[in-house]
């Protein structure tokens, strides 16, 4: 059911598994379509379900990724190469091991750019070369964050290195054993990133993003609530399911 009148077009499913379904369905299609589809990547709980339809579509041989190129929307910084925390290992495990696009970029120092001061301009000509995001994928951070783009965050930012919320810092302490291990920075595509891309679809599954779902639909669009800044974007979807829609179904 689409919600009615809502301030971004939002989709409310009776089970997470069906958004999934859609998102990745579109993503097979525009691939199809365009065997060099550009695609923009997030990580976390919300899209894992897209991820595992997708490698489900390519080994069924409905889709290759052989010609597709992604960017991820952020890596934490001060973490070793290789690191099984790195959002790097994550997309691998979850996507890029068994899809294997032509060309997978995260946010990181490489040798080649060893510093973080200068990985947000080197990726945001690598987007332009490749001639900007197609379809980018979405979670939405309990505090309204996008990528890492916290509270405060502002509507021009660009590809950077940033500090994490506490809150944020909080809800990865256990993949890092305690919150003083969890990186303090990140580099994340800016807001004004994500929006430059041509189609945006957000995720957020279950109760605990009811409260955010709620204000990125009625807060007041500002750098408070980075998330209020996809209103306005020519052709974003968010897809909720019964949980995360109760604040604004009820
Ligand atoms: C991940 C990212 C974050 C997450 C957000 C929601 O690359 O940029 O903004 O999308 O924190 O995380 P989950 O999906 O784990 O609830």
């Amino acid at each position: 059911m689409w919600l009615d009148g809502a301030s971004v077009p939002t989709l409310v499913v009776d089970a997470r598994a069906d958004a999934e379904r859609i998102v990745a369905d579109e993503i097979v299609a525009l691939l199809r379509e365009n065997p060099a589809l550009v695609l923009g990547l997030a990580t976390g709980n919300s899209p894992v379900g897209v991820y595992r339809e997708l490698c489900a579509a390519q080994a069924a041989g409905r889709v290759s990724f052989a010609n597709a190129s992604t960017f991820n929307l952020d890596e934490y910084l001060e973490l070793p190469g290789g690191d099984p925390r790195s959002f790097r290992r994550w997309m691998e495990e979850h996507l890029f091991d068994r899809v294997k696009p032509r060309a997978v970029h995260m946010p990181e120092c490489t040798a080649l750019q060893p510093e973080p001061a200068r990985v947000g301009e080197a990726y945001e000509r690598l987007i332009q070369a490749a001639g900007g995001i197609d379809v980018q994928l979405l979670g939405i951070g309990r505090n309204g964050h996008i990528g890492f783009n916290e509270p405060g965050a502002p509507r021009l930012s660009r590809t950077r290195v940033v500090e994490l919320h506490p809150a944020t810092r909080e809800l990865a302490a256990s993949a890092f054993g305690a919150i003083a291990h969890v990186p303090k920075r990140a580099i994340t595509m800016g807001v004004a990133t994500i929006l430059a891309a041509r189609r945006i679809r957000v995720l957020a599954f279950g109760a605990g993003k009811a409260e955010i779902v709620k204000r990125a639909l009625v807060d007041e669009v500002s750098s408070a609530c980075p998330v209020t800044f996809l209103r306005g974007h020519p052709d974003v979807k968010l897809f909720v399911d019964r949980e995360a829609a109760a604040a604004v179904t009820r």
